[in-house]
């Protein structure tokens, strides 16, 4: 599959020096960057939320691709809105009324996403797949890095691939967080997916460039 996007997560960097890590991914060949927002309610961890992630933005030509893995997102997405990201996801099991949530997004002239946890199925999001742009399957449970992968994600990934086909939704992007690897991104391109977030494989690696081309050169 082409065009495929990578998406470092910044989850993994070093914090103490966010602004050149974010530099050197960017300069590494990344598409995308992934944002993870946690606020110990959704997810047993805390990361960060608009303020630092508006400090970042002008630091980078990158599209801010933001992951809330909070409860009551509706409460944030304006603020997430105004500090720059270009898409933002909202996990399904977090929002009673989802559709309301997905439009609240677009309104404000951003990219709406939905995940689901490992536990959720694709028939969680059937409904509203002609509303959003970007499907997001854990391919872990959310709340930390470094995880390993789970191989029964992949069918979810090949039923949502399914639906966008039948529905004619080329626009739609199906992405996958979660132990991805230069060894899992062949298994998750062949299902379908078709944005790649990586944490540990790339900002855990001192080379970023090498770490990119090795997971881009592995997808199907
Ligand atoms: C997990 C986060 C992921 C995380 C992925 O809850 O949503 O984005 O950073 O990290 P790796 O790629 O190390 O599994
Ligand atoms: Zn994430």
């Amino acid at each position: 599959m082409s065009n495929v996007y990578i998406a470092p997560s910044i989850l993994s960097a070093n914090f103490a020096k966010l602004g050149e890590e974010v530099a050197d991914v960017e300069r590494a060949g990344a598409d995308w960057l992934h944002v993870d927002v946690m606020d110990g309610h959704f997810v047993p961890n805390l990361t960060f939320g608009p303020l630092v992630m508006g400090a970042i933005a002008p630091l980078t030509n990158l599209p801010l691709d933001v992951h809330l893995m909070i409860e009551q997102p509706e409460q944030y997405i304006p603020a997430f809105a105004e500090a720059g990201a270009h898409v933002i996801t909202v996990h399904a099991e977090a929002c009673v009324h989802l559709h309301r949530v997905i439009h609240m997004i677009k309104e404000r002239g951003v990219k709406a996403g939905v995940a689901i946890n490992p536990a959720t199925p694709a028939a969680a999001i059937r409904e509203v797949l002609e509303d959003i742009d970007l499907a997001l399957v854990m391919t872990v449970n959310p709340g930390f890095g470094g995880q390993a992968f789970i191989p029964g994600t992949l069918r979810k990934i090949r039923q949502l691939n399914e639906w966008k086909r039948e529905l004619g939704l080329s626009h739609l992007r199906i992405e996958v967080d979660g132990g991805i690897s230069a060894e899992t991104a062949p298994l998750v391109t062949e299902a379908g997916a078709d944005v790649l977030v990586a944490g540990n494989a790339v900002f855990g690696r001192p080379d970023r460039r090498e770490a990119i081309a090795e997971i881009r050169n592995r997808v199907k």
